[in-house]
């Protein structure tokens, strides 16, 4: 246990989750400096967006940090679907007083069809790359390795955690059905094992040979001694850093975790299943049976959805992503937070 602690000089096997849009340099440098492993996502930006954001980081801690990159396939295409699903999205605009996009893009560009990404994280070499959604080609993982980076991918089945493991991977992030955010599911079109945080640490703790994460509902110290003892190395937590000062989360967002019914895995705000609190855009999705175009497609319509409605003054719909335990969320400083989930699991005792 803990094997990535200490290749990585972590004072404790805790990572703060990569959190596209939501996690920021501040929150994953909060994050180095209280001991555990902070992290940011660049799967919604463009490579000189990207290195921005890793000097950022770079500026605010000397320690190991993690930058995530998004590898899912590209887009199939579909004008009729495209077109059937903006217009299912009318009368939604419409009481924003707008209208839907009349095209829709493909908003993300795969790491795998990027190659100035991939230049910008081999000339950073981060101490961590960590992967959403798949693989990256050979060629990445060697240029990555031979900057001397550990590399993660998020796995929701023994499947594709061997996949991740026979490419190369370092260790496998294990995403349970409780996480907040997309599912790292390679293929979104396959059959969905569903499998718990606990449940999936087991099974890949037993059959891998490389060191498991712990990611989903992990949100207090119970959580973090549960997950180590089925078997986990560490423990990553994304919904747990929502909330904090640090995080880029806006007031709407803040105030549906606070006080949502609950969660619901939805491909109707992105193209792709991602755990959503339960606010208006989730509840319009449960009525809908309009065929959903493929990831990040919808994504385009659903961010400009999000955008009409905060201009309407409407905060309470957006893509607010969280896992199973977000009411247990405790909205303080990344380094406070740090700090009582390190006293609570035990890990300085
Ligand atoms: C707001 C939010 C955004 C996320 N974005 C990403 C991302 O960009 N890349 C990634 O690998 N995982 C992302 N995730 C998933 C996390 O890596 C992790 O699997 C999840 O947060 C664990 O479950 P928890 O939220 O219950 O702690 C995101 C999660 C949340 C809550």
């Amino acid at each position: 246990m803990r094997r990535i602690a200490q290749r990585l000089g972590l004072r404790y096997p805790l990572i703060q989750a990569p959190m596209a849009g939501t996690s920021t340099p501040a929150l994953a440098a909060a994050v180095c400096e209280a001991g555990g492993l902070g992290s940011i996502a660049i799967g919604a930006v463009d490579a000189k967006a990207a290195r921005t954001a890793i000097a950022d980081l770079r500026g605010r801690t000397a320690r190991p940090f993690n930058v995530n990159a998004f590898v899912h396939q590209q887009a199939i295409r579909d004008i009729a679907i495209e077109q059937a699903w903006t217009g299912a999205m009318t009368p939604l605009f419409a009481r924003f007083g707008a209208v839907p996009p009349t095209t829709l893009h493909e908003i993300y560009c795969s790491l795998n069809d990027d190659p100035d990404m991939l230049a910008v994280l081999v000339e950073a070499a981060p101490a961590v790359v960590s992967f959403h959604f798949g693989l990256p080609t050979r060629e990445a993982i060697a240029a990555l390795k031979a900057q001397g980076c550990l590399l993660l991918a998020s796995a929701t089945s023994l499947a594709e955690a061997e996949a991740a493991v026979a490419s190369g991977m370092d260790a496998v992030v294990a995403q349970g059905f409780e996480a907040g955010g997309h599912r790292g599911v390679f293929d979104p079109g396959a059959a969905d094992e569903q499998l718990g945080t606990l449940e999936l640490v087991r099974i890949l703790a037993a059959k891998l040979g490389v060191p498991v994460i712990a990611a989903g509902g992990i949100m207090d110290g119970a959580d973090i001694r549960a997950a180590l003892n089925a078997g986990a190395d560490a423990v990553q937590l994304g919904t747990a850093f929502v909330g904090c000062p640090e995080s880029a989360a806006d007031e709407g967002y803040r105030a549906v975790l606070a006080q949502a019914p609950g969660t619901t895995l939805t491909r109707a705000i992105s193209g792709r299943p991602a755990r959503c609190l339960d606010n208006a855009f989730v509840g319009w999705a449960s009525t809908t049976s309009t065929t959903v175009p493929d990831y990040p497609v919808t994504y385009d319509a659903g961010k400009a959805l999000i955008a009409a409605a905060r201009a309407a003054g409407e905060a309470g719909f957006g893509a607010h992503w969280a896992g199973t335990g977000f009411d247990r969320a405790r909205p303080i400083p990344a380094a406070d937070l740090v700090a009582l989930l390190v006293q609570e699991a035990g890990f300085d005792a």
